[in-house]
């Protein structure tokens, strides 16, 4: 880390002025009554709060309790009538390179037409619908008109396989999906409707599919329950009344990975989880009106959720939305992207700095990217490198980097250098300082705060408005979870040091969930997913540390008996898990072993096979049943290896 211990100058950065930034944060933890009755004025209210917080159920907070808003009516109507009309809210480019501009009047008029679409097929405030799109408009548009009317709405990443995409529709109780025929990525359709029809192969209580035309190729449309976007929506001119929601109605459902097979749907309000996406996105990135924003995340994540569709809206920016690859059709696209739209902030993760890395300085050198005025990164610790990379070559010594740590529960960021509140020094690698109302410690297993530059568990003190109300439908999951390992505060699941400047450092998860290229996956999804493979008995599976993806999925499985354990199995093994749960989650190496570390309980020892296929000390391992194992596995990896250096060779 010694590395990223450099303190980089202040003077050139946007508002260095740090002290202004701890006069706010001071403010925000001392009373937050006061700063939040001013700061939730950023947003319009129908009926403004007088409570700002309700703690009187922890931990069940509850964020300025009688308000009454609509986030659509935020995102759109209040700019339609405030002189935004006209200004782009999007300017989308796809895959081939073809771009769509919309304004905010025309986004508001896509919106207010589903809308009234969904309402004409019964939909009413609180049922739950699932969208599963791609990068393209039409996915903003779903997002907006499910909040106009208060349904409560779950996106389901397209990189999701049926498995995982059944799952969450049956978790959710959704009745009605929104899809599209297809969508592209690396020139390539990926056919969604048909995982779509997969996905209901397996799961009763959807009605209805409204499919938007994308690609154009057939796909097949089941009498009754199938519609084309095109058919009921239209592009008529309606005005369906925003619902004026309470502030702790629910928002959407985000399921995300966790330490079971199952995932977490985490719940998020309006109006607590609106003001925190707002006020964060300023304060971090300090948006100008006229600037262009560029958030390379999918919207089918957190980030994109938060920063591609609800805070730039808010604050009635002009964003980018990009369909594809980043490195199609060649690995200059985002430089290109940048250039061509004159891009002011880009905000992106590490993986895809360190893919962009690896082509070298060419790419961007092709390109003017004088026009970025700053940086971000998200989703994974950012090696002081790649950070030095992104800091020379895309910002060219200008930008600062915005390295922002958060998690699809927090809402929006948590720790993160400030912009607009006035920038510390910089030091690659660390997200610096918590945003105001964020009141971080680093813990020791026992609850005790650890001491400047020793390793400990990041915890949240206070609640703050963009937290999640719940885990959906799991109440006790939620309180069991975030709130029982430190009684009372929110725990993360990340390692955390401060450092004796007060600097965070994130060091990655604490628990059996993986971070693969930005991306949270559960080890026992996977897991579950190659168990539920006829041919294998056990499986065992973890990360192994990758330069550009962060980490890379390696499994151990035992084939039974009954089964040949050849390189056709894995194979199958392989696209049962693309088949399942998505390509995302498909294990990087599979190795066969007779067995698996085991307690006496029987219980995989999934710590022993890391260790020892990593080459790592095992730790404790008093508890294991059968030693020869340990063998197997090392026998398992040497195999690979060799095999690994012939191929290369
Ligand atoms: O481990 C942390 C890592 O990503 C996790 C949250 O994943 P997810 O809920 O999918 O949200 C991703 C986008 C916010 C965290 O628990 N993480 C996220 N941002 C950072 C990070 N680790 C280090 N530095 C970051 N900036």
């Amino acid at each position: 880390m010694a590395e990223g211990r450099n303190v980089l100058p202040t003077g050139e950065y946007y508002n260095p002025n740090v002290s202004q930034y701890q006069q706010i944060y001071r403010r925000s933890i001392d009373d937050p009554e006061g700063f939040w009755s001013e700061h939730l004025n950023i947003l319009d209210w129908f009926q403004k709060p007088t409570r700002i917080l309700d703690d009187s159920n922890p931990p069940f907070y509850r964020w300025f309790v009688d308000g009454k808003l609509n986030a659509s009516y935020n995102a759109l109507d209040r700019h339609i009538k405030g002189g935004l009309r006209n200004k782009a809210a999007y300017i989308w480019v796809a895959e081939d390179g073809g771009e769509k501009i919309i304004t905010y009047d025309g986004l508001y008029r896509r919106v207010n037409n589903l809308a009234k679409a969904l309402l004409n097929l019964g939909l009413k405030k609180g049922d739950r619908i699932v969208i599963y799109l791609p990068m393209i408009l039409e996915a903003p548009v779903a997002i907006l008109a499910a909040a106009r009317i208060g349904l409560i709405f779950s996106f389901v990443f397209a990189g999701f396989g049926a498995g995982a995409l059944a799952e969450r529709i049956r978790a959710s109780g959704a009745r009605t999906v929104i899809t599209a025929d297809g969508g592209y990525r690396n020139g390539k359709v990926i056919e969604l409707k048909k995982i779509v029809d997969e996905a209901l192969a397996e799961t009763s209580g959807v009605d209805n599919v409204i499919v938007v035309r994308r690609t154009g190729h057939e796909v097949e449309m089941e009498d009754g329950r199938d519609i084309w976007w095109h058919e009921i929506v239209g592009d008529g001119v309606n005005y369906v009344p925003p619902e004026p929601l309470d502030s702790n109605d629910p928002l959407y459902i985000l399921y995300t990975s966790g330490t079971t097979g199952k995932p977490k749907g985490a719940l998020h309000g309006n109006g607590g989880y609106s003001v925190w996406v707002a006020n964060t996105l300023k304060w971090a990135f300090n948006p100008s009106p006229d600037d262009r924003w560029w958030c390379a995340a999918d919207i089918g994540w957190v980030t994109g959720h938060s920063y591609i569709v609800f805070a730039p809206l808010f604050l009635g920016l002009t964003s980018i939305i990009y369909e594809g690859s980043i490195v199609y059709p060649s690995p200059d696209r985002m430089w290109e992207i940048i250039e061509r739209y004159r891009v002011n902030i880009l905000y992106t993760s590490p993986t895809a700095i360190r893919t962009l890395m690896r082509y070298g300085e060419k790419y961007p050198k092709m390109h003017d990217l004088s026009t970025l005025k700053v940086l971000g990164t998200v989703g994974e610790p950012i090696n002081p490198s790649a950070w030095k990379w992104y800091y020379d070559n895309i910002g060219g010594g200008r930008c600062p980097i915005i390295d922002t740590y958060w998690q699809t529960e927090t809402g929006g960021f948590m720790i993160s250098p400030s912009a607009q509140l006035g920038l510390p020094p910089l030091k690659p690698g660390s997200a610096t300082f918590p945003m105001p109302g964020v009141d971080p410690v680093v813990l020791d297993e026992d609850g005790r705060e650890v001491p400047p530059e020793i390793k400990g568990y990041l915890v949240y003190r206070k609640p703050w408005p963009g937290m999640f109300l719940t885990l959906y439908n799991d109440d006790d999951r939620y309180v069991e979870t975030y709130f029982s390992k430190y009684k009372g505060m929110y725990y993360c699941g990340d390692y955390c040091v401060k450092d004796s400047d007060g600097y965070f450092w994130l060091l990655g998860r604490a628990d059996e969930v993986l971070n693969v290229a930005g991306h949270r996956l559960g080890t026992i999804e996977i897991e579950d997913a190659l168990i539920n493979s006829p041919e294998v008995a056990e499986a065992a599976v973890f990360g192994r540390p990758d330069p550009v993806k962060g980490e890379v999925i390696v499994a151990f499985v035992v084939i039974k008996e009954a089964y040949e354990a050849d390189t056709e199995i894995i194979n199958k093994l392989r696209s049962r898990v693309r088949k399942t749960l998505g390509p995302i989650y498909v294990p990087e190496e599979i190795h066969v072993v007779k067995g698996l570390p085991k307690t006496r309980s029987g219980k995989i020892m999934r710590r022993v096979v890391k260790a020892v296929a990593l080459d790592q000390l095992p730790g404790d391992v008093s508890t294991l049943e059968n030693e020869a194992t340990v063998d197997e596995v090392k026998k398992a990896i040497e195999l690979f290896k060799k095999e690994a250096s012939e191929n290369e060779g």
